[in-house]
């Protein structure tokens, strides 16, 4: 069953930036990206490298550990060397706060 899980406040992540979030055993990373919240694993698939420490441009997050780059949009892989595509998590509609939907 999916459940709702309040992350942070909107206000946490100024527009162009990253916040990690520990929280619920889950490592988080949430953007702020072109007016909109996005929220992906914080651990990429390809190693050690933590994304909210990477470099987001547009909708793209580039890995700081060996560049690969993921779209946090879907997760999908945008640049090698990563080749596992990302978790993303599904943001439930809310005003001032970031909640996930979490199964
Ligand atoms: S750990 Fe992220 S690209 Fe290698």
């Amino acid at each position: 069953m999916q459940k709702a899980l309040e992350i942070c406040d909107k206000s946490d992540v100024a527009e162009g930036s990253i916040l990690k979030v520990d929280i619920n055993e889950l490592e988080l990373a949430v953007y702020h990206a072109e007016g909109a919240f996005y929220v992906t694993d914080d651990l990429c698939t390809h190693g050690p490298g933590s994304l909210s420490e990477g470099y987001l441009e547009g909708h793209v997050i580039e890995c700081d550990f060996h560049n690969g780059k993921f779209d946090i949009r879907n997760g999908e892989v945008v640049a090698p060397p990563c080749l596992v595509e990302i978790k993303t998590y599904k943001i439930i509609d809310h005003d001032s706060k970031v909640v996930i939907e979490i199964g």
